[in-house]
């Protein structure tokens, strides 16, 4: 994998030890006493695998109206489009990727250097703490869906601009409507904003909304969880609420 640019791979490693033991912290968990049971609990299969899906998922049909019939239509779409000023700078677009019967979606905001490099949502440094917010939660990655609100990178990572989001979004609509997950997170403002035209990702956050009938749940990004990992805590307060909606329980590896 490609490295996040400013920061040399020493330091990447150290920050990305750094960010595991803080996480680690926040949940509580900050001995690693070993007792035999312990070690035989390691021995069986993880929870998720172990209980298999919480609920059995068997999502409606799409409306007869959508442009695409098929998630694959809808990445063949993205792949050529050129409907806004991204596209000249992009190596790859990114659709996104996951099971296509979620429980959960993740939203953020656009692919960063790591995803144009490879072509896939969240493999960068925030991916990294993204993927341990989803095993947290007692998932594997490929049992949800992680898309972005823009397909294509900004150049230098900046925020999108309003008309690339919207030239973006009816294909995340389309994701969407095809997925019909049970919940989706919206990962940060961007997110938040784009899909469900909220502000003020710190007071929205944690609190119940729609779109287009799906619950929707506000939280921070993990870009912004690197920065400041004390907000982890109001984070998986959020993503515990949303276990809760879906009736699906704590893994006891979180259960306090
Ligand atoms: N940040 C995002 O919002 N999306 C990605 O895919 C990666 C980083």
């Amino acid at each position: 994998m490609s490295k996040t640019p400013f920061i040399d791979p020493f330091s990447e490693a150290i920050a990305a030890l750094e960010d595991y033991v803080a996480f680690e912290v926040e949940e509580g968990r900050n001995t690693v006493e070993m007792d035999p049971a312990t070690i035989a609990a390691l021995a069986t299969p993880p929870p998720s695998a172990a209980a298999g899906p919480a609920t059995p998922v068997s999502p409606p049909a799409p409306p007869a109206d959508l442009p695409w019939a098929t998630l694959e239509a809808v990445a063949a779409e993205i792949a050529a489009c050129t409907h806004c000023g991204l596209h000249p700078t992009r190596t790859n677009t990114v659709p996104g990727e996951g099971t296509p019967h979620p429980e959960v979606m993740f939203v953020g905001e656009a692919p960063g250097a790591d995803e144009d490099a490879q072509g896939r949502p969240f493999v960068g440094r925030a991916g990294k703490l993204l993927t341990k917010m989803i095993q947290a939660m007692g998932f594997q990655r490929e049992e949800v869906f992680i898309a972005n609100i823009c397909k294509c990178r900004p150049p230098d990572n900046r925020k999108p601009e309003p008309a690339e989001m919207e030239a973006c979004i009816p294909y995340l609509k389309g994701q969407i409507a095809l997925l019909r997950p049970r919940v989706i997170v919206c990962l940060g403002a961007t997110a938040t904003e784009g899909l469900l035209g909220l502000t003020g990702i710190s007071r929205v956050r944690g609190t119940w909304h729609t779109f287009e009938g799906i619950d929707a749940m506000p939280t921070f990004h993990p870009s912004y969880l690197l920065r400041k990992p004390g907000a982890k805590h109001d984070t998986w307060a959020d993503l515990k609420a949303v276990l809760e909606r879906i009736g699906r329980p704590l893994p006891p590896t979180a259960a306090k």
